[in-house]
This record gives structure tokens, C-alpha cells and sequence, in this order.
């Protein structure tokens, strides 16, 4: 049990979040090498993958074995076992990348100290904030000309709304990098071969002791709550400055901490009941099984390989014997997992995005994962009307499974998807053909604005082609906005009618 209490404490469990390019995947390369588990850069896979068009779902699938791999890496360092979770930012956006963040205990944000906070960044970082839980700020690039850091940190009070501490701060970038100083060690760090400027070392050196004297106070509750983000400068291609943040993130970050059931209680990482939700769903993982996995995030208590649990939605007993863990290169066969880590469960279907399980008798939930409004809208088709009964069955499934969003007009029975990102309309379609053998196609309606719209003030004359009508799989009204433009005018001229976003 000491080991228990012992693993659960050096537990970190994060996901990086970034605009494409800013450079996640060197990062966690360089995360990877720290730990030692891969030994040179440039063998994270998935990386050619990501490079691939999106309509090529299947071969990225195929080689996905590979992505999906990566989609959990674990390491360890320090003394410390780090989870990284993926959160596709490319062409794979999709809900699954918000729900991951549903999953981890702390967030390091990479961004390009050449662009400062682009659009994916500011969105991702939305979600994270409504969760409260700590962010992490690494400005990458310094190798190569930067904004001014000042500017950088005034970026994320200002877009972000979030107050910055930094921990280090580069003297220079680019050509004329010198290095980066250590605000808690009060010393330089080297850039290596950096060419010598003495003026720009003194120029840098009056910009610290403006940050020491003129910036946040260092607050710990406040780093814990999401209110006050560490910041960080690197480069995580040149290796540089990524161990000084490897090694103030480990202090800083949180380990597993207490998750709130349905009913208002707290579940503790130290229960001795085991506890998780599943967060994510993936189908496919080998082209040829028909298997999909369950990602479940370990809420509380110690995973035995062969655990008897409860799947709580449908009272369902069932044996955890066919169940991974993912590691970089291999998938491994996981025997003791502990709360923080991520497993997958081998499942022919009885899950759901946002289940509880739990060992023992006393009955656990988790709320449901918050849903999330999609932006993007697509009409669809059974291309053959006598296999209704499957394209029902698929869809109904999908839905369930969290694949994809369903909306239906209001008066007739169009069925109607969203997402948050155009490829899981492309992993519905692959789906749909290959498991329920059913083809369809797809009626873009272009990307809205949805709001829910209280029922009781519904009046269905407030309808119109600028904005759809439709219910949601709960039966919910929906008014799905051609723009924002037509949103507001709608506000405009009905100001009394509670309109709600989702997540
Ligand atoms: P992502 O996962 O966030 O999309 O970014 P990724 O790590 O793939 O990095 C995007 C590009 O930025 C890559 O170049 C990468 O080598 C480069 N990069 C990442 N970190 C740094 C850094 O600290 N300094 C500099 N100068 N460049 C960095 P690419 O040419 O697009 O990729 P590749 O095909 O050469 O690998």
C-alpha cells in the first residue's frame, strides 16, 4: 500500500496544447529523450502521418497503430511518471482532443515566440480554463528571431486572460540568443556557441529586473487553480531550456487530485475502491479486428489485470483482463496501473464516452463529459434505402460512442451531424461503411453558430434560412446560425430569448 500511496504521488499526468507547427511534437521528443525513451530525435511516429491529407483516413488508421500509440506515452524522470496524452491539433481535430483535456491533471502550452497565441491555442486554452486546472507556458523558437518577451507575457493577460509568472527569461533570440536567465536561480544559462553581445546581455538583464520588480508575485494556490501560468522560454529543437523546464514543471504540477462525483462527494486518489471514466473512445486501433478501446483515466484505487468492475450506466460485471497500457514504441500489456495513468480496455461495444467504472459494491458516477458546440455541419444520405436498419443502428452507435454530434430538423426526419473538426465527419463515413456496411454521403450545410434556445420560449416561427431549426439527440431545440452576423441580429431583434452555447 506505501508503494501505492508512493506511485500516486509522483504521478504527473498533462497534455500539450498548441497551434500546429509551434512545436509539440519536438517538445515531446525531447520529453521523450529526457526519459529515455526514445534515444534520437525525429522517431516520434504519427509525425508523417499527421502530414497526410485528412481524406486519407484510412492509411493514416493503418498507420495508427502507430499514432494512437502515441496517443498516451508514459515516461519516467526524476523519480516522477509522466503521462502525456495526446490532443491532436491538425487535420485530426476533433471533440476527442477537447475531451483529453477532460482526462489530465495540468497543461503545458507551447507557443511559437515568433507568433505569439494563434487561433487553436486560444481555443484549446478556453476549454482548460473552464476547468480551472494548472497551465504551463513553454515560448518555443528562440533560436530563431522572437517577439519581444514582454510582449509575449502581455499576450496572455490580454488574449488569454490569464496573469504570467515567468520562471526564466531568453537574452536575445536568434542569431544573437545568449541564453536564458533563471529567475529562481538568478543566473544565465548559455545558449551554446552563442556568438557574444554584450549589449544585448545588458538589455536583457534590465528587462529581468523589470520583471522581478513589476511582475506577478510567485503564488502557488494561484499556479494550482489555472489563474497563474508559469512561463517558460526554449527551444525545444536546440534542447534548449527544455530540462529547466522539465524540472520546475515536476515540482509545480499537480499530481492526481480528488475528482467530484454526481452526487456533490469526492472521490479521493487514496480511496482503496477503484475508480475511472472513459474519455475517449477508438475504433479500429488494427484493421483487422473489429475491436475498439476504451481510454479510461484511473480516478482512485490500484488497476490488477483481471479486476472484477461495475460499468455503472448499465450495472454491467465485467473482467479487466484485456486491457493496455501505451508506451511509445509497443503497446504493453499493463498489470498494476494506479490513479493518473490512462488504460485501454479492449471493448466490443458496451462503452460510452463519459462511463464510470468501479471495483467492489458501492456505486460510483462521474458526471458526464461536458459536450462541446461543433462548428461544422453536414446533412447525410443513406445512399442505398434498403439498408435503413443499419444506418439507424450506425448511427445511433456512433453518436453513443461520441464519434460525431446528431441533430435532426425540427419537423422532418433529416438527420443532421456536427463536429468540431472536419475529420470526424470522414472517421463517420469510414465507419459507417466499414462496420455497418452502409454508404453514405454527405450534404454540406457549411459551418454555424449553434445555441440552444429554452424550449418553453420557443416559437417556430422564429425560424428561418439564416437559422435552421433543428433538436439535438436529447430533443433539445437548437438554432443552428449561418454566422455570427445572423446571431445577432436574431439577438437583436428577439432580446428576451436565452440563447446557450455549449462548452
Ligand atoms: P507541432 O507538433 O506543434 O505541429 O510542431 P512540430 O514539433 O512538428 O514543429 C514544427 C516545425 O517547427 C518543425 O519544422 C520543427 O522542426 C520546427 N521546430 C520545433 N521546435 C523548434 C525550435 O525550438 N526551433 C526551431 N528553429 N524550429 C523548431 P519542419 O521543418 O516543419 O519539420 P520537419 O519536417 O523538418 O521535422
Amino acid at each position: 500500500m506505501d508503494n501505492f500511496q508512493e506511485q500516486l504521488k509522483n504521478r504527473r499526468t498533462f497534455a500539450i496544447i498548441s497551434h500546429p507547427d509551434a512545436g509539440k511534437t519536438t517538445l515531446t521528443e525531447q520529453l521523450l529523450l529526457h526519459g529515455g525513451v526514445i534515444r534520437e530525435a525525429g522517431t516520434v511516429k504519427g509525425r508523417g502521418a499527421k502530414k497526410l491529407a485528412s481524406s486519407d483516413w484510412m492509411a493514416i488508421e493503418q498507420q495508427r497503430g502507430i499514432s494512437v500509440t502515441s496517443s498516451v506515452l508514459q515516461f519516467d524522470y526524476d523519480g516522477k511518471r509522466i503521462n502525456i496524452l495526446d490532443t491532436p491539433g491538425h487535420e485530426d481535430f476533433s471533440e476527442d482532443t477537447y475531451r483529453t483535456l477532460m482526462a489530465v491533471d495540468s497543461v503545458v502550452m507551447v507557443v511559437d515566440a515568433a507568433k505569439g497565441i494563434e487561433p487553436q491555442t486560444k481555443k484549446l486554452f478556453e476549454i482548460v480554463s473552464q476547468r480551472g486546472i494548472p497551465v504551463f507556458t513553454f515560448f518555443n523558437k528562440i533560436d530563431r528571431d522572437a517577439r519581444s518577451p514582454l510582449d509575449l507575457v502581455d499576450e496572455l493577460e490580454t488574449v488569454l486572460g490569464i496573469q504570467a509568472y515567468p520562471m526564466n527569461w531568453p537574452i536575445g533570440s536568434g542569431q544573437i540568443l545568449q541564453g536564458i536567465y533563471d529567475l529562481q536561480k538568478d543566473e544565465l544559462i548559455s545558449f551554446k556557441n552563442a556568438s557574444n553581445h554584450p549589449e544585448v546581455v545588458a538589455e536583457g538583464e534590465d528587462e529581468v529586473e523589470l520583471v522581478k520588480d513589476a511582475g506577478n508575485e510567485f503564488d502557488e494556490d494561484a499556479i494550482a487553480h489555472g489563474k497563474l501560468t508559469p512561463v517558460f522560454f526554449g527551444s525545444a529543437l536546440a534542447n534548449f531550456g527544455v530540462t529547466e523546464f522539465l524540472r520546475e514543471y515536476l515540482k509545480y504540477a499537480p499530481a492526481p487530485v480528488p475528482v467530484a462525483t454526481v452526487d456533490g462527494s469526492l472521490v479521493e486518489p487514496s480511496d482503496s475502491q477503484f475508480t475511472g471514466f472513459v474519455f475517449k473512445i477508438q475504433a479500429n486501433m488494427d484493421p483487422r479486428h473489429r475491436d475498439r478501446i476504451a481510454f479510461l483515466r484511473i480516478v482512485s484505487g490500484e488497476f490488477d489485470r483481471g479486476m472484477d468492475v461495475t460499468l455503472q450506466r448499465t450495472g454491467k460485471k465485467m473482467r479487466l483482463s484485456n486491457v493496455t497500457q501505451f508506451m511509445a514504441e509497443e503497446r504493453e500489456n499493463v498489470q498494476t496501473a494506479v490513479p493518473g495513468d490512462i488504460i485501454g480496455i479492449y471493448d466490443t461495444g458496451n462503452f460510452q464516452i463519459g462511463d464510470t467504472i468501479y471495483s467492489g459494491k458501492k456505486s460510483v458516477e462521474f458526471p458526464d463529459l461536458p459536450t462541446f458546440t461543433p462548428e461544422y455541419f453536414n446533412k447525410v444520405i443513406a445512399k442505398d434505402v434498403m439498408k435503413q436498419k443499419s444506418y439507424h443502428k450506425g448511427i445511433a452507435q456512433l453518436v453513443q460512442e461520441g464519434t460525431i454530434q446528431l441533430y435532426q430538423s425540427w419537423s422532418g426526419t433529416e438527420y443532421i451531424i456536427g463536429a468540431v473538426g472536419q475529420l470526424q465527419f470522414e472517421v463517420f463515413k469510414f465507419r459507417m461503411e466499414n462496420e455497418y456496411n452502409v454508404e453514405i454521403a454527405f450534404e454540406p450545410i457549411g459551418s454555424k453558430v449553434a445555441r440552444w434556445i429554452n424550449p418553453d420560449q420557443l416559437d417556430e416561427k422564429m425560424a428561418s434560412s439564416r437559422n435552421l431549426l433543428v433538436r439535438d439527440r436529447y430533443d433539445q431545440p437548437v438554432f443552428l446560425f449561418e454566422n455570427k452576423f445572423a446571431l445577432n441580429w436574431f439577438k437583436d431583434k428577439y432580446p428576451d430569448i436565452d440563447l446557450e452555447e455549449k462548452m
